[in-house]
């Protein structure tokens, strides 16, 4: 990355944030409960909305956006020795560390300290610019990166959570809660993925887990939103063909706008 002296960063972070209307969230505690899924869905349908939207891929051990976003490989252009340009792709401005590291089959090693210093060089050398949106998939847990971003990036709109309906993942919501309650940081909304599973051949929808607990029970007042298993999701998220996924789901769009209450 770039030459900036490490500690005018903080202060970069600052300017190049306040351009950003609002930052939103996407966390979970628990790992592959469809985090990076709900985050580019949501990006994407912002952008469709017509927001200027940015995509931020704060999981830099597994940063799998950049290949459900196709940005794997693609180069960042660095008009200057101070500026890395986001790749914009389908309307979005996505950096992951899925694009940065060119070699992503290797797995970085990397110690707290280290780790931060990357999160705050994703927020200041790269050139965001103004926009309404910046989505920010964290990575599972609530450890070292969730609490460096979260007490980077200022003021924070709020955050989705993101669970399955397994009592094991259930559990887990209210430790998110928790980790939000403390910074002090809205909780939009909880989506709960994989709801039920939706047959590629009728169309109609099956439930997936068979969770006795009642998710809506205990979010009391949290607006929660299903979000089914749609195996044509998974088929576009794997081929990096974001720009397509709301082809035919209107309701689905819908309900991922939901999620940060937009109409
Ligand atoms: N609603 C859905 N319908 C179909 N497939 C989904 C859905 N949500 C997630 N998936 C698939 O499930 C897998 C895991 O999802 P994802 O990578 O988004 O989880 P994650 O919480 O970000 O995981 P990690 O904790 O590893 O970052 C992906 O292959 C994704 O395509
Ligand atoms: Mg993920």
């Amino acid at each position: 990355m770039h030459k900036v002296h490490i500690d005018h960063r903080d202060s970069l972070v600052k300017e190049r944030m306040s351009k950003i209307k609002n930052k939103i969230l996407v966390m979970s505690n628990k790992g592959g409960v469809g985090k990076s899924s709900v985050s580019v869905m949501l990006a994407r349908a912002l952008s469709e909305k017509g927001f200027k939207v940015c995509l931020l891929d704060s999981d830099i051990h597994g940063p799998s956006l950049a290949k459900m976003t196709g940005i794997e490989g693609l180069t960042h252009e660095s008009p200057d020795e101070n500026t890395i340009k986001p790749i914009e792709k389908g309307g979005l401005k996505i950096v992951s560390m899925g694009s940065i590291v060119k070699d992503t089959d290797k797995a970085l090693i990397w110690r707290g300290p280290i780790k931060i210093t990357v999160i705050k060089q994703l927020l200041a050398d790269f050139d965001w610019g103004e926009a309404d949106y910046m989505i920010v998939d964290l990575p599972p847990g609530t450890g070292d990166e969730p609490l460096s971003i979260c007490q980077l990036m200022g003021e924070i709109k709020g955050a989705v959570i993101v669970t399955t309906g397994q009592k094991i993942s259930l559990l887990d919501v209210s430790k998110a809660l928790d980790f939000l309650e403390k910074l002090n940081i809205k909780v939009l909304s909880v989506a709960e993925n994989m709801s039920e599973i939706i047959c590629p051949h009728c169309g109609k929808s099956s439930p997936l887990f068979h969770s006795k607990e009642d998710l809506s029970i205990k979010l009391k007042g949290i607006n929660l939103i299903k979000i089914p298993f749609d195996p044509e999701i998974m088929q576009k998220l794997d081929e990096g063909d974001f720009e397509n996924i709301f082809s035919g789901k209107d309701v689905l769009k819908k309900n991922i706008l939901s999620l940060v209450e937009v109409k």
